[in-house]
């Protein structure tokens, strides 16, 4: 890999051996392989962000409002009516100053890497983007291995902080790629260790409207070190459009500005994420069904005789390929490409001896079951 690169390219050494980050875009009849949700947007949803959009292309002479403020406020808006009202914990008191568009939650995630700490930290397995990010920004990345089930090990956890002292820490909840979800005391003890070793504990709750689990954004008035980043690439069937939101405490979101590019969200991804927003109900209409044909598929998988993880978001990891004569010790990626050969496009994530698979509609599930059943049972 190292030759790849031209000797009069002065690329940064620690990413000459690198390869960027993507699942492989390849055609397959049933897509389940990156998380997206499977509906199109409804019609009428379609309608109104196009009329939101029309209403900006004459002033695209100007630059955006910088600030965002009018999606912002939206967001707040989304956070309190569809976030904080499901929750009997105390709530805090948000504005749009406690809120931080960008361009997904990768955006959001880079800045925030950008902005705080040198050291940073997280559970693995989870989301390799925060990894593949800190080392991009030229910031080391070390990881806290979850127990065999993929729950945090606390113990370990303490050790670890007291040892290296991350300036950062990631958790994911849900968790990608295992789909297991922490309850909202334990985010609360993880804030807390964090916080006392002075780091910022940060909750990607990528996939958090899939999930029965209280938000932790309820904790940001009783640990003010913690960073709340969510998307509406997932359950909000937004994920073309690119918008993804922090939520903090004001001094958190204020230090994110010193490292935003000015601009950074076109007038028209504010302009369509406005109008997404203001249809919610109706976006977030399929996560019901979603959450079902999660449960559906995970039953049909373990009935099959495949090892299941638990899941709380929309996809599921599962195991166990030994338990078939057929693909006993066959391999992660020779699964996947046999899958693969069968029209089914799921995901090789790096766990040995594990696949995931995205919750698609539920043809896509039916062709994922049967082409999995047809090659572990054939
Ligand atoms: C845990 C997690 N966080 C963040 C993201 C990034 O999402 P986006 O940049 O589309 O908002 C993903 C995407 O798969 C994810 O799985």
């Amino acid at each position: 890999m190292t030759d790849k690169w031209p000797d009069w390219l002065p690329l940064r050494e620690s990413l000459r051996s690198r390869t960027p980050y993507g699942a492989p875009q390849v055609a397959a009849d049933a897509r389940l392989n990156t998380n997206e949700n499977p509906y199109p947007l409804p019609e009428n949803v379609a309608r109104a962000i196009e009329e939101s959009i029309n209403a900006v292309l004459t002033g695209l002479n100007r630059y955006p409002d910088r600030d965002a403020m009018e999606l912002r406020k939206a967001l707040v808006g989304y956070v309190r009516e569809h976030i904080l009202s499901k929750t009997t914990l105390d709530v805090p008191e948000l504005d749009e100053g406690n809120v931080w568009p960008a361009n997904g939650s990768n955006e959001v995630l880079q800045s925030i890497l950008l902005a705080f700490g040198e050291n940073v930290a997280g559970f693995a397995p989870s989301y390799s983007m925060h990894s593949i990010l800190t080392e991009a920004v030229g910031k080391s990345f070390k990881a806290v291995p979850l127990k065999g089930d993929f729950t945090p090990d606390l113990e370990v956890l303490k050790g670890f902080l007291a040892a290296k002292r991350p300036s950062v820490f990631f958790l994911t909840t849900p968790n990608n790629p295992t789909g297991r979800s922490i309850a909202i005391e334990q985010i609360g003890l993880i804030a807390g260790l964090v916080a006392s070793h002075g780091g910022l504990l940060v909750v990607d709750e990528a996939y958090g409207e899939f999930s029965d689990q209280q938000s932790a954004i309820t904790l940001i008035d009783e640990y003010p070190a913690l960073i709340v980043v969510r998307t509406m690439s997932k359950a909000f069937a937004f994920a073309g459009a690119r918008l993804g939101y922090a939520v903090a405490r004001r001094e958190v979101i204020d230090a994110l500005q010193l490292v935003r590019l000015p601009y950074h969200l076109s007038a028209i991804t504010q302009a369509a994420a406005l109008a997404a927003i203001g249809e919610s109900r109706l976006l977030l209409s399929e996560v019901a069904q979603i959450k079902r044909d999660r449960d559906a598929l995970a039953q049909s998988l373990s009935e099959l005789g495949f090892d299941v993880t638990p899941s709380d978001a929309n996809f599921i990891l599962f195991g166990g390929f030994d338990s078939f004569e057929t693909i006993k010790g066959w391999t992660s990626e020779r699964l996947w490409r046999a899958l693969l050969e069968r029209g089914v496009l799921i995901r090789d994530v790096g766990i040995p001896g594990t696949l995931r698979v995205t919750v698609g509609t539920s043809a896509e599930n039916d062709s994922f079951i049967n082409a999995l059943r047809a090659i572990a049972t054939a």
